[in-house]
């Protein structure tokens, strides 16, 4: 059979939790589908902070070997960084999420997909009134390695005459540039999805404020000619954040910079229920990592409730964007519809009518998805 060679990053927080679990669900996929999955763990972040600094060497939030070893991978899949411990803000300290910014920039991961699913289950676990989320179904692209994220961070110490009249202390800098090249290639990615979709995209910007927008808006509007069967638009971003919890069934592919897909992303994901619902896949010219789209969750840390949905639905993307595994990834996709049809909740998505037998920990919920998963597999095969 044949092996796939897997770097799992659990990270902090949650991220061992529910990494344990994306474990569990791989190697019943390996089972059902006879493949292997070698599985091997490898520090990022707060732990590979922590690990670096009592070894002595350089701190590091990427440790090389990490990075080879992801190099060297047919997949990475992360759980998430970050945490109260290392909220040292002190200049030139190591924080966890460089680690992650310095694995998507090695790997060139220019290509962050958000899907954003609703499910009829999770229409009442919304914040957002259900009559709304009838159809919804949108696919964020997010550029992932330019913009704010990767400029110019600076911090000077009392420049005079700098701020409101001098004398008003520090300043800091953070500096967004974009590129054509790196903003063509997420905004054309979009436009081929968008034909494999429903036809439209929504090119999100603040064009009516930023330069970086201004070009942005020029480049999609060179790709979407180049499209003729897609119908798009551009959006303020402002308005956007309004339109996603006005009448988010408007949206079929929204594409965007770096920061505003940070953002919408987080706000898109009520539309599903909770934030642990929502996946990611990080794509370009390296290694693909997968990932879920929210942090490591110290409010929760430790205490084993926390949803594994987004890091199973994160598998699901692997299998299919990294090992063509479509049937694998559709049977998983769907046993994550069968355990919320059945009523099934982590505490994130549970609501007050959810009786206590159908409330399960983070180990639970990985039973139910493998027990449904396995009766899809065998139903196909
Ligand atoms: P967060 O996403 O960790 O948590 C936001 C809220 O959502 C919290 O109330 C949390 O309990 C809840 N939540 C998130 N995931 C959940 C899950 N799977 N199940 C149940 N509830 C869940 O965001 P934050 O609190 O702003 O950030 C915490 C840390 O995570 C920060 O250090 C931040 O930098 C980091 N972070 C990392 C990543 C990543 O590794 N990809 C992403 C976002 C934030
Ligand atoms: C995400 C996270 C990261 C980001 C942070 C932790 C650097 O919020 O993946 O959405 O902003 O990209
Ligand atoms: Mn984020």
């Amino acid at each position: 059979s044949r092996t796939y060679r897997i770097v799992t990053l659990p990270g902090d927080g949650i991220g061992p939790e529910i990494m344990a679990e994306a474990k569990r669900v791989l190697a019943s996929v390996g089972r059902a589908y006879d493949v292997e999955f070698a599985c091997e763990d490898h520090l990022i972040g707060g732990a590979a902070i922590d690990a670096t600094r009592a070894a002595g060497g350089p701190v590091s939030a990427l440790p090389d070997e990490t990075l080879e070893a992801a190099r060297a991978a047919d997949a990475v899949l992360l759980a998430a960084v970050g945490g109260p411990k290392w909220n040292d803000t002190t200049p030139g300290a190591v924080r966890p999420e460089q680690g992650l910014l310095a694995i998507r920039k090695q790997l060139g991961l220019y290509l962050n997909l958000r899907p954003v699913r609703v499910y009829d289950a999770l229409a009442q676990a919304s914040s957002i009134k259900p009559e709304l989320l009838k159809g919804v179904d949108v696919l964020i692209v997010r550029e992932l390695t330019g913009g704010l994220y990767f400029g110019r961070h600076e911090r000077n110490h009392d420049v005079p005459g700098a701020a409101m009249g001098g004398g008003a202390g520090d300043t800091a800098l953070d500096s967004m540039e974009y590129s054509e090249l790196e903003i063509e290639r997420v905004v054309r990615w979009a436009f081929d999805a968008a034909e494999r979709r429903r036809g439209h995209v929504t090119s999100v910007d603040k064009a009516n404020v930023l330069e970086t927008s201004r070009l942005w808006r020029e480049v999609a509007h060179r790709v979407a000619s180049e499209h003729p069967s897609v119908e798009s638009e551009d959006m303020l971003v402002d308005n956007t954040a309004m339109q996603l919890v006005a009448r988010p069934a408007q949206f079929d592919v929204m594409v965007t910079e770096n920061t505003f897909g940070d953002i919408l992303s987080d706000e898109a994901s009520m539309l599903t229920g909770s934030l642990g619902m929502l996946a990611s896949a990080s794509l370009g010219d390296g290694t693909a990592l997968y990932e879920p789209s929210h942090g490591s969750a110290p409010d929760i840390a430790g205490r084993g409730i926390a949803n594994p949905i987004a890091q199973v639905l994160s598998v699901e993307l692997m299998l299919r964007y990294s090992f063509g595994m479509d049937e694998a990834a559709d049977a998983l996709a769907g046993a994550v519809d069968d355990v919320l049809a059945a009523g099934w909740r982590t505490a994130d998505i549970a609501e007050e009518t959810t009786p206590e037998e159908r409330r399960l920990s983070t180990s639970q919920m990985g039973d139910r998805l493998i027990e449904a998963f396995e009766a899809r597999a065998t139903r196909q095969g």
